[in-house]
């Protein structure tokens, strides 16, 4: 692969194990020439020609024969020489293209010529999750929703196993008379739920899906009803979709585990064509500032035609500032865990036990205990193996113990090989500090559990007192109702946002940690079924969920913008775990509101918001100029000409966001926000502040008086430095209008930030 080649990632870590895997496995796409794949922006001519014009509807012909300009003309349609692979029409205007860089140097000195760079290559980043997130079969907000009907959901990901049942159409209606995708499937294996898939050139030539986490995704927000969905027998019950009548739009842009940026582009300019709703996307690459950062672009122009754009936060965790997908028009989303355990306890020979979790559940282990082995376990050796690598193999000492892994250097599969074949009967893998009480189920078929950061140093402890250390593996397996759910996972990426840090991101986390859906496989090796189940984790898991979440919303309130259904989503989220504390991290110690962002989805309170605090396309001009961006790059988001110093450029916080983030400076900040009412129409909110330590926080008017729906009304917010803050990077506080009839609690999180003090 070559070295100036970014990488991007699907958000999901592939049981956790092979993330460390995931960069080797990119796809080669280096040809035998000197060629590589550009994706080049462009503007339209100024005057003379057809195409004078900056109006968006220009025929698709004339633009590519723009395109075809910026090529050296002998070659422009050689298979070979330098030439056109995807002409952009929907999400900028631009193209991809084979070049060298000769080519992109004469291209550059081309009128109309914005930028090129090398395309990125992206590398890949529930039956109880409807439940856990209050959607009950035939009452409340589900059925208010109508399960999403009439919804498109366009899934851009690694491609659909069409015939699994997750798929089936049965009491789906037709799709809505604007639909115009295709379904490109050798036999026509489409249906009224998935009403199209589509594929692009780097793939294997199919929409099949040879990996599993487009399966896994798109059945996540989509879903039909399917009964008796387990694996290995655990997590047993009906899988569904959280919008089981939401209807599926595939779009492959991944194959193994990296992703193309030009077929991404690609897909996005068809899905926008195609009609789709919802763009729900599962990857993304390191945080760059929007104009550079294709998802974004893609993302505005989606947004524009009233699309609503989801994306997986990352899983750069638990580290600050690691999020990507950060712009203010995308929904970025954050995992959490849910109450759902699959239990394998380890008894300790001093009779401790620590709950760990595993996948493959073996009813034949027996329950005695077996020694430890646990090299690792001495602290003071620093060439013990304590990952369980090749080296094993020649260990004798292991043969018929249970052996102690640690976290790291090889997948977690191969650990299992190695103890295997050295004579182990069992593996214990232990948690780096950094997982904290994250822990991941796997399909071992050696009897194995991983176990949190906490019972690795009990382990330690006792196997470095112990004279003869033993343990048992006990399976138990699924148990619901573990009260620190929901809780952030220590991979989910989090802010300040590096592209704008005065826009609070993530926003919203929501289920994506051991979530059981579609897959393309059977993980038993059970060839006689297509109702094939895995759980798997990442923030790739919790993005279609909230894809689903707004179709749900779309359906319910179809006139209501993408900026408003988020509005919606953010202001009512739920900020307490089950045991009704606040919501923890991996550490179990309380979130940071980087790790949250608005907190944890709440669907039917979503659907009913009271009010919303809603952004038009055009809003975000004086927003992209405040950034400091020149008119070229605003131009690139917006794709017409800007020039931001005739518009009243705005600071970030000026932006009518549901949340805020707040770089304290000595001078005071002063904000107007405008609500919409969408609850009853005469309707009175007071506002309630919780100032972040260091801030003081004042809103005016403090009472808002509404007497029809749908009417604006805007309060001004100041911030101003209270001199309490000693020494502290972040804090943080909120800003909710409370309806005084009590129905409605519209909630802001404030997140404020010391850059002094440095994160
Ligand atoms: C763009 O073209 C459409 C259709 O030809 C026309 O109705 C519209 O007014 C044009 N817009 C601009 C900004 O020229
Ligand atoms: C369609 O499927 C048949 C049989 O599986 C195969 O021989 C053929 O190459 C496929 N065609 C395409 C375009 O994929
Ligand atoms: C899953 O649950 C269904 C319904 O309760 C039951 O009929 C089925 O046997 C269960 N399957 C497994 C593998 O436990
Ligand atoms: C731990 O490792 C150190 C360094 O290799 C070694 O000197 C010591 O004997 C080991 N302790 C035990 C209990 O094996
Ligand atoms: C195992 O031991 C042999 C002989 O000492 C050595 O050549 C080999 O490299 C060792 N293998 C590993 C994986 O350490
Ligand atoms: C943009 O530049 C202005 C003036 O130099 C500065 O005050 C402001 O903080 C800058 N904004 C950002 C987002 O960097």
């Amino acid at each position: 692969m070559r070295s100036n080649m970014g990488l991007m990632q699907i958000f999901i870590l592939f049981c956790v194990l092979s993330f460390h895997s995931l960069a080797i496995s990119a796809i080669d796409f280096q040809e035998q020439s000197n060629l590589e794949t550009y994706i080049v922006h462009v503007e339209l001519p100024e005057s003379g020609t057809q195409l004078s014009t900056t109006n968006s509807s220009i025929p698709n012909e004339d633009l590519d024969s723009w395109y075809n300009s910026f090529l050296p003309t002998v070659t422009a349609s050689s298979n070979d020489g330098p030439r056109i692979i995807y002409p952009y029409h929907n999400v900028f205007k631009g193209f991809a293209a084979k070049l060298s860089a000769e080519d992109v140097k004469a291209m550059e000195k081309m009128p109309g010529f914005v930028s090129a760079r090398p395309q990125k290559v992206l590398s890949l980043h529930t039956t109880h999750t409807p439940n856990f997130l209050g959607l009950h079969p035939n009452s409340g907000f589900w059925k208010a929703s109508n399960y999403g009907k009439g919804v498109i959901i366009g899934v851009l990901d690694s491609g659909i196993t069409p015939d699994h049942p997750s798929f089936g159409d049965e009491g789906m209606p037709p799709p809505p008379a604007k639909w115009k995708g295709k379904c490109e499937f050798n036999t026509s294996v489409c249906n009224n739920k998935l009403i199209g898939a589509r594929f692009f050139r780097h793939g294997d030539g199919s929409s099949i899906d040879g990996i599993g986490h487009g399966t896994h995704t798109a059945s996540t927000a989509a879903g039909s009803y399917v009964e008796g969905a387990n694996v290995f027998g655990n997590a047993n019950g009906t899988a569904v979709g959280i919008a089981p009548l939401a209807h599926l739009a595939i779009y492959k842009v991944c194959t193994t585990s990296s992703c193309s940026e030009s077929d991404l582009l690609a897909a996005m300019d068809a899905a926008i064509h195609d009609g789709v709703d919802v763009l729900s996307i599962s990857l993304g690459g390191s945080s760059e500032p929007f104009y550079a950062d294709n998802i974004a672009l893609g993302a505005y122009r989606a947004t524009e035609k009233g699309i609503f754009v989801s994306c997986s936060a990352g899983n750069d965790g638990p580290s600050s500032s690691t999020l990507s997908n950060e712009a203010p028009w995308i929904l970025t989303v954050g995992a959490s865990t849910t109450d759902r355990k699959i239990r394998a306890t380890v008894v300790l020979g001093n009779k401790e036990k620590l709950e760990g979790e595993t996948l493959h559940q073996p009813k034949d282990f027996p329950s005695t205990q077996f020694r430890i082995f646990f090299p690792g376990a001495n602290q003071s050796d620093p060439n013990a193996d304590r990952f369980c690598t090749t080296a094993l193999l020649n260990q004798t000492g292991i043969k018929g113990k249970i052996a102690v892994c640690d976290i790291g250097e090889i997948p977690l599969l191969d650990k299992e090989e190695n103890v295997k074949a050295a004579g182990g009967v069992g593996m214990i893998i232990i948690n780096p500090e950094e997982f904290g009480y994250t822990t991941s189920v796997d399909a071992y078929s050696l009897p194995a559990t991983q176990v949190t950061y906490a019972d690795r140093l009990k382990l330690i402890k006792y196997v470095n007192t112990a004279r003869s250390p033993k343990a048992a593996i006990s399976f138990k397996g699924t148990m619901i109702g573990d009260n620190h759910a929901p809780a952030v996972a220590y991979f989910s990426s989090r802010g300040p946002s590096q592209a704008s840090i005065g826009i609070l991101k993530p926003d919203i986390i929501g289920p994506g940690v051991n979530i059981l859906a579609a897959w393309h496989r059977s993980v038993e090796n059970n060839p006689n079924t297509k109702s094939n189940f895995n759980v798997i984790s990442g923030t790739s898991m919790a993005c279609p969920h909230l894809s689903g979440v707004a179709a749900l919303l779309k359906s319910a309130h179809p006139n209501w913008s993408p900026a408003a259904i988020k509005s919606a989503m953010m202001t009512t989220t739920d900020l307490v775990n089950l045991a009704k504390k606040p919501i923890e991290d991996q550490r179990q110690l309380p979130a940071n509101i980087f790790a949250t962002g608005a907190g944890h989805v709440n669907p039917a309170r979503a659907s009913n918001p009271g009010l919303i605090y809603d952004i038009e396309p055009k809003d975000y001009i004086p927003y992209l100029c405040g950034l400091n961006y020149t008119d070229k790059q605003v131009g690139l988001i917006l794709q017409r000409k800007v020039k931001c110093s005739e518009i009243s450029n705005i600071p970030e916080g000026q932006l009518n966001y549901p949340s805020f983030s707040v770089v304290v400076r000595s001078a005071v900040q002063k904000y107007t926000r405008t609500v919409t009412n969408v609850g009853e129409a005469s309707s009175v909110y007071h506002v309630q502040i919780v100032a972040p330590a260091g801030v003081n926080v004042r809103a005016n008017p403090t009472m808002l008086s509404f007497t029809k729906v749908n009417q604006k009304l805007a309060y001004e917010v100041t911030f101003s430095p209270s001199g309490s803050a000693n020494n502290i990077a972040v804090s943080q506080g909120s800003l909710t209008w409370h309806s005084s009839n009590s129905k409605y609690s519209v909630r802001s999180p404030i997140a404020a930030i010391f850059q002094a003090v440095g994160l």
